[in-house]
């Protein structure tokens, strides 16, 4: 395992790609082993549907969403050992994972006014972040960062996604949690604002065949050789 080197620069990673392809406990575990700080946006994301909902607003409504996307206060507390997110000071780690806002996030994140809020949080965070930040998403290697110094594809089989998001939600049916999950990807892979997409000078990693450890090392050694050659 590679130790993390608190002297070696700043480095930026960017994780994107679809649901179920492991972004979370990748970019999770990269960052606790290379000692970088870590932002889940999706997680903003869902922070800002659930806030819609909490509040009342129509979310098939995008001009009601627009208007209010500037009022949330949403906080991210990077330390990948245990990232936060509260939404006004409220704790909602929880509630932003119930299937109502896993519903209605594509339709709130495809809000231009949505997009340019959470976008600004999430590139002051990488700013601030001392010794680098590993940042997964679906748009951060083509819009939110695209300076990454590591931009990572993260990809698999719609059969493997709908697997490993079935064990997650511990009793789905596999083939509604596969429905749920092309069809969140196709909203979010044909929104007009950023959308998800591997960028041009992104590393692609399919992960249909790989186990856990083995997609974070491939990306510890990609964020190894980056560095060497800085
Ligand atoms: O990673 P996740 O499933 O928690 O993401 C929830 C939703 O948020 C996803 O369906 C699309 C949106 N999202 C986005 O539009 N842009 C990002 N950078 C991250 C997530």
């Amino acid at each position: 395992m590679e130790i993390a080197d608190r002297t070696a620069p700043a480095v930026i990673v960017a994780i994107d790609g679809p649901s179920g392809t492991g972004k979370s406990s990748t970019s999770k575990a990269v960052a606790v082993q290379l000692g970088l700080s870590y932002l889940d946006t999706g997680a903003q994301y869902r922070a800002i549907t659930w806030w819609m909902v909490h509040n009342g607003i129509d979310t098939d409504d995008a001009s009601a969403i627009a208007a209010a996307a500037g009022k949330p206060d949403i906080v991210s507390g990077t330390d990948p050992a245990g990232p936060t997110i509260t939404v006004d000071g409220t704790d909602v780690a929880g509630p932003i994972r119930t299937a109502e806002v896993t519903a209605k996030v594509s339709a709130v994140s495809a809000v231009p006014e949505v997009r340019a809020r959470i976008t600004e949080l999430q590139r002051a965070l990488a700013r601030e972040a001392v010794g680098g930040i590993v940042v997964e998403g679906r748009d951060i290697g083509t819009t939110v960062l695209p300076d990454a110094d590591l931009k990572v594809f993260l990809t698999a089989s719609p059969e493997a996604r709908a697997a490993r998001r079935s064990g997650e939600l511990k009793g789905s049916d596999v083939h509604a949690t596969r429905e749920a999950l092309v069809k969140r990807d196709a909203a979010d892979s044909s929104r007009k604002t950023s959308p998800l997409a591997k960028a041009d000078d992104a590393v692609e990693v399919d992960t249909t065949d790989l186990t856990l450890q083995q997609v974070i090392e491939c990306v510890v050694t990609l964020v190894g050789e980056k560095r060497a050659g800085q």
